[in-house]
């Protein structure tokens, strides 16, 4: 496989980013009134314009060289099919047939796995109609009407976002809650108001040993069987998702409690499975597949489309030309919905825990800038707060903008104010204001020249920032799968444009492993030798102060 930064395309890049140094945004609207026309593509549920990056005609060209030089086509394609294309855990990556809802079989090592997700799916469709519907019931024969989920990272953020984002869609039939936090403040405040004779834990984890979610699970079964003698109890209020049968049986809960995952699906890919539970019993399982197949367009869409007009795989370029080739190190994620205020968190594992690894897939030390730093928050909040430092620190932050033609919640002379906003914000970001014009508006105003003079320089915003806008017609389960489809895809690009494997994530393990080794010696007070002068001494002072 060729380093890709030998390259041609990547070369004719890294000169294009050379020489459009001084290029500006404003030069290039104004040159070419078809811009927007040019570099926007409309999908069933979304807009996506582009425009506002700093690319010309060669720049895409050449983005869609370096596409073609890495093979995205052929990679689309081993994905699709099954190939093991996590080669450092030798496992397919198939969170898209989760969403294909087709009878076609789809062998892996001698499976048919559409049988396994159509199975689970049945199966998720007569759990949650019976718990929605009353009849499933609990220990003192009282209906569910809470719902706790026990999970963390891509078995909590995936289901915990979607339930956040769509709210509005909900009969509010259940109340679902959410614990992923190892600190018992978390479990013990979701617990406080519930009834145990009503509630249902799901507990979601592919391993089943992660020692947050065991820890959590652990205390939410000792809450419930204090409150009940009936020996049945568990098997009335807990539920797993996940891949290891074994543990979650010695765990107590019975066989039928268990709802399938698979090696083949990633965490952070997973909401699409049964650890989208919580997600079909707070919406109702017709919503649940609304949201598959919102993914499932997108996936139509990123598999047929030509590279030219294919969403994630521009959306990914741009994220390549942005931070590798024009420096960028972090990029935001600005939703102006307020139900997409867990978008961001969602993101940073989707496209951190994916990309942001510095070995290429011959297991060299990868030279060239990878995935930029991941954050963001709601558009509005952002605008008081950081947006400052979007416009004129010296840093350039790529940002996506996300909002929709349509609120869900309309409430009279809000939506025009806040994407009042959202236009507004895009626009100053890549047009700025340059001096003359700061002076040209203080005049006019009527500002004495002393204090022009002292001002004008720091009212200077000078633009050039990068940006895409997502508009959605409105919020749904099916615009949400296909906004979530679309970055996914975007991150899988990316990995084969920077030669990353996205799908393993090795470097969550070391932590793991030493907090394990540091949890025993916090239980029997003994501090190994081991440890730097550092971690030693802190320990040493939790230690003594805790006495
Ligand atoms: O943070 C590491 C990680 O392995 C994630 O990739 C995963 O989503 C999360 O932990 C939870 O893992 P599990 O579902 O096995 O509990």
């Amino acid at each position: 496989m060729k380093n890709r930064a030998l390259l041609s395309s990547w070369q004719k890049l890294k000169n294009l980013a050379e020489q459009n140094k001084n290029v500006h945004m404003n030069d290039l609207f104004a040159i070419d009134k078809q811009r927007f026309e040019k570099l926007s593509i409309e999908l069933p549920s979304l807009l996506l314009d582009y425009s506002k990056n700093l690319i010309t005609d060669e720049t895409m060209a050449s983005l869609m060289s370096l596409a073609r030089e890495c093979e995205v086509e052929g990679w689309r394609e081993k994905m699709f099919s099954g190939n093991k294309i996590n080669f450092t855990e030798n496992r397919a990556v198939l969170h898209t047939a989760l969403r294909s809802r087709t009878s076609k079989p789809l062998n892996l090592d001698g499976v048919n796995i559409t049988d396994d997700i159509n199975n689970s799916l049945s199966k998720m469709k007569i759990f949650t109609d019976k718990v929605r519907q009353g009849q499933w019931l609990g220990f003192s024969g009282k209906r569910i009407t809470d719902i706790v989920s026990i999970g963390v990272g891509g078995s909590n953020l995936g289901p915990q976002m979607v339930t956040e984002a769509l709210h509005q869609y909900s009969d509010h039939c259940l109340n679902v809650h959410y614990v992923s936090n190892v600190d018992g403040t978390q479990i013990a405040d979701t617990l406080r108001p519930l009834n145990p004779e009503k509630v249902l834990f799901i507990i979601s984890s592919k391993t089943f040993t992660t020692s947050e979610t065991m820890t959590n699970a652990k205390t939410a079964l000792k809450w419930l069987t204090s409150a009940s003698f009936d020996d049945t109890a568990v098997e009335k209020h807990f539920i797993a998702v996940s891949a290891n049968k074994e543990n979650v049986i010695n765990f107590g809960i019975k066989a039928e409690n268990i709802f399938d995952m698979w090696d083949w699906v990633g965490g952070r890919f997973s909401l699409w499975s049964a650890i989208g539970l919580p997600i079909a019993l707070y919406l109702g399982f017709e919503k649940f597949l609304e949201l598959l197949d919102g993914a499932n367009e997108i996936d139509q869409h990123f598999c047929n489309a030509p590279l030219e007009e294919n969403a994630p795989v521009i959306l990914a370029l741009l994220s390549v030309w942005n931070c590798t080739f024009l420096g960028a190190q972090s990029q935001a994620l600005l939703p102006y919905d307020q139900p997409l205020h867990m978008l961001s968190a969602y993101m940073q594992q989707a496209e951190m825990e994916s990309n942001g690894k510095s070995v290429s897939w011959e297991g060299d030390s990868i030279e060239y800038p990878t995935v930029p730093t991941i954050w963001g928050e709601i558009g509005i909040n952002g605008q008081h707060a950081f947006y400052q430092y979007l416009h004129q620190s010296n840093n350039i932050v790529p940002a996506d903008f996300i909002g929709s033609v349509e609120s869900v919640t309309p409430v009279q002379g809000h939506h025009e104010t806040l994407m009042a906003n959202f236009f507004a914000q895009t626009q100053a970001l890549m047009a700025g204001v340059d001096e003359e014009q700061v002076r040209i508006d203080l005049k006019a105003k009527g500002y004495t020249q002393e204090y022009i003079d002292k001002v004008a320089s720091h009212k200077v915003h000078k633009g050039n920032r990068p940006t895409n806008t997502i508009l959605m017609e409105r919020i749904s389960p099916k615009s949400i799968g296909s906004l979530i489809a679309l970055y996914e895809h975007k991150i899988f690009v990316q990995g084969i444009i920077l030669q990353i494997c996205s799908f393993d994530q090795w470097g969550v393990e070391l932590g793991k492993g030493l907090a394990n080794s540091i949890q025993q010696e916090l239980l029997t007070g003994q501090v190994s030798h081991k440890h730097d002068s550092s971690t030693k001494s802190l320990l040493k002072y939790y230690m003594n102060k805790k006495k």
